[in-house]
């Protein structure tokens, strides 16, 4: 393993539950891997905008649309993000949930990274992820205790990331 890709989705950065608990996971990591390089994807520090028209319609095969007024267009986002993913050998989630669901900060990186005829493709037999299957550790923190309250958290991560090809999803909770 030579690339783990860190992505964390808390405001609280540094202090963050989901992001000491994920810190567990990249230190045995590191621990079997000494030469694996970290890359962190704070999506805090970081915000991501939400996605463009200029990238809506090209998802819908349109023509046209506009870029963020400032900085990078999502199609560039995308792209980067992309490129980001592919290249990563294991992939350490940290996430609150926020809502009974993810919080929006990485719902936004899904959507730059859940892209048709990228990293899927729509199919008659439904949707097939283009990615190589590689480990993901999801680390997740919430306040309430689990069974007191509905899940749309796990579940959607357990639906979404295979459908980019990413099927090995182990859950630290
Ligand atoms: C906007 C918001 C919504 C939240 N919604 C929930 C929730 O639905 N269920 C829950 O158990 N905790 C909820 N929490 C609490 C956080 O999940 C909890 O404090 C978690 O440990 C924070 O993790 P972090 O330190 O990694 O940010 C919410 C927190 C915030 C800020």
């Amino acid at each position: 393993m030579k690339k783990i890709l860190h992505i964390t989705a808390s405001a609280r950065g540094e202090e963050s539950v989901s992001y000491l608990l994920s810190q567990q996971t990249i230190a045995q990591l590191r621990a079997q891997y000494p030469d694996a390089r970290v890359l962190r994807r704070d999506l805090w520090a970081e915000p991501l905008p939400h996605v463009d028209s200029l990238y809506s319609n090209a998802l819908a095969r349109k023509e046209g649309g506009a870029p963020h007024a400032q900085g990078r267009s999502s199609l560039a986002w995308s792209d980067l993000l992309i490129e980001e993913l592919k290249a990563a050998d294991a992939l350490v989630i940290a996430t609150p949930m926020h809502n009974f669901t993810l919080p929006s900060s990485l719902k936004a990186w899904l959507d730059h990274v859940v892209r048709i005829g990228v990293t899927f493709n729509s199919t008659p037999e439904g949707k097939i992820g283009t990615l190589a299957d590689r480990p993901v550790y999801i680390a997740i923190s919430r306040g309430g205790a689990r069974e007191r309250q509905p899940d749309f958290l796990e579940p959607y991560l357990r639906a979404i990331l295979p459908t980019i090809g990413l099927k090995d999803l182990r859950f630290v909770d």
